[in-house]
């Protein structure tokens, strides 16, 4: 298949994302051939490296990750070094040269792909200097991926893209949202749309609400600068949790393609209703953590942190409430909760179903449950359906049970992870999984209108939930208000 033929340029490539995710998942895809012999590789960064040394990094980096590299060499082999300047139309010529030399060395077909995994505020001019700099006049195909953030609130959003869009078209950006690459993230569509049981409860009739939670046990660790300018609220929720949201609400797309799935997500996310002003406190809450115990070691105040401020207003921990004003969800609560410093490393979605109009198994004293479908996002990948069931024995009880399915279990497969598929998709062309601009413009005027408020704001109870727990009290009474509470996910 041609198009899995492409020279790719890393912008970025000494860093942590690079190394860590992006080095490894080429180096799946080329293990498994799904990279074709036609591939090349420059890594675009400031730092002077020889290819030597470079192809020395990526040797190391696919080690780290993966135990069974028996093709590395070769794999290296395809790896070249360009020490670049940003800011310097020199610097893109010779960028080009070394492009177009490749491309003629491995036949690449003029195939490009330019990944930016640097400092967000480069983008915009590295865009510009690639289209005056002449690197996108090829006669393959030309594919822009870029990482989050995606500006800082709409309005930088907006300029960042303009810049990019003088270059490539809409369909030529691959925004990366890497919880898209997630394999059961992508299986919420699929429980979704290919099981009759489902779809006739999926509505207000038969859900009471949705809890969406993304839990971590790490800190901020070396990210203190940038963290302190985003907050959980636009690293977390602008993103990733406000994309989890509009792939449960959205209406069955006609087709699978991806002009048709993100048109569906698109409508979610317009359906979403704005929260400002003086509801923005009643709808969201926000936390920041404090020190506290994770597996029997203290762990510092976020305040405490490299490069964060010792008042610090910025919050490692949001939940917030989302009310989609659709035919279909008119009245369902979406809980969203995501927090740093929290008591596990989970993210999972829980949907709790209506109760039964009556209990006819009092007997005990005890309320039915209620039935839960659980989506398991990560660590464990799976799904969990909560019934009751006869209790054994000679009485007539009702007793929890549960149905378990464990993707990784059963397959005996690991899914591969989210950069590995996200990766293929660009070199085939499939921007399916990737963020078009009108949802990541939609979901930053939705979370601009939150941050304006908690910016003029600040938070005097802050730190207000010590590491190592599932976040502040006022994350549960967000939910104990509407007679619910947090299932929980550990
Ligand atoms: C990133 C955030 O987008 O997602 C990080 O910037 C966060 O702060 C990370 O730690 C979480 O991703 P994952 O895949 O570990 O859940």
């Amino acid at each position: 298949n041609d198009n899995q033929t492409a020279l790719i340029m890393i912008f970025g490539a000494t860093g942590d994302l690079a190394k860590r995710k992006l080095f490894p998942s080429l180096y799946k895809l080329f293990e498994k051939d799904k990279l074709s012999k036609n591939f090349a590789v420059i890594g675009v960064a400031r730092r002077p490296l020889t290819n030597d040394e470079f192809q020395q990094s990526i040797k190391e980096s696919v080690k780290t990750a993966i135990e069974k590299e028996d093709r590395i060499d070769e794999f290296a082999s395809h790896f070249y070094y360009h020490s670049h300047d940003v800011t310097d139309s020199a610097s893109y010529a010779a960028l080009k040269n070394m492009a177009s030399d490749l491309d003629n060395h491995y036949q690449l077909n003029g195939n490009r792909i330019f990944y930016l995994a640097m400092a967000p505020e480069f983008f915009g001019s590295i865009a510009l200097h690639l289209k005056s700099d002449g690197l996108t006049d090829v006669r393959g195909f030309k594919r822009l991926v870029i990482e989050k953030p995606f500006g800082h609130d709409l309005e930088s959003a907006k300029e960042l893209n303009d810049q990019i869009r003088t270059a490539f078209s809409e369909d030529e950006i691959y925004r990366i949202d890497h919880y898209l690459g997630k394999e059961m993230v992508q299986n919420i569509e699929v429980i979704r749309f290919a099981n009759a049981i489902f779809e006739p409860l999926w509505n207000s009739r038969f859900i009471s609400n949705i809890q969406v939670t993304s839990s971590e046990i790490l800190g901020v660790e070396e990210r203190g600068r940038y963290y302190e300018n985003s907050g959980a609220l636009r690293d977390m929720v602008q993103n990733h949790l406000l994309q989890m949201v509009a792939l449960l609400a959205m209406e069955p797309p006609i087709r699978l393609n991806t002009e048709e799935i993100r048109s569906e997500k698109v409508k979610v996310l317009r359906a979403l209703r704005p929260i400002e002003g003086e509801e923005v406190n009643k709808y969201f809450v926000r936390g920041q953590y404090d020190e506290g115990t994770i597996n029997g070691k203290t762990v510092p105040s976020y305040r405490q942190e490299p490069m964060v401020a010792e008042n610090s207003n910025t919050e490692t921990f949001v939940a917030g409430k989302l009310l989609i004003d659709n035919f279909r969800w008119a009245g369902v609560p979406f809980y969203i909760r995501t927090g740093k410093r929290m008591a596990a490393k989970s993210t999972k979605i829980v949907i709790q179903f209506k109760d039964v109009p009556m209990n006819l198994y009092y007997q005990t004293e005890q309320p039915l449950n209620p039935n839960l479908l659980v989506i398991h996002i990560q660590p464990e990948e799976g799904v969990t359906i909560h019934l009751n069931a006869k209790k054994a024995g000679t009485g007539m009880e009702a007793t929890p049970i549960k149905l378990n399915y464990a993707n990784k279990g059963i397959d005996g497969i690991n899914t591969p992870e989210a950069y590995e598929k996200l990766l293929y998709d660009c070199m085939r062309g499939d921007a399916t999984n990737f963020t078009h601009w009108d949802e990541v413009a939609l979901s930053w005027s939705f979370t601009d209108k939150i941050s304006d408020v908690w910016e003029n704001h600040v938070d005097e109870s802050f730190p207000n939930y010590k590491s190592g727990t599932m976040g502040p009290k006022c994350s549960d009474e967000l939910l104990e208000k509407d007679g619910y509470f947090w299932w929980p996910v550990t």
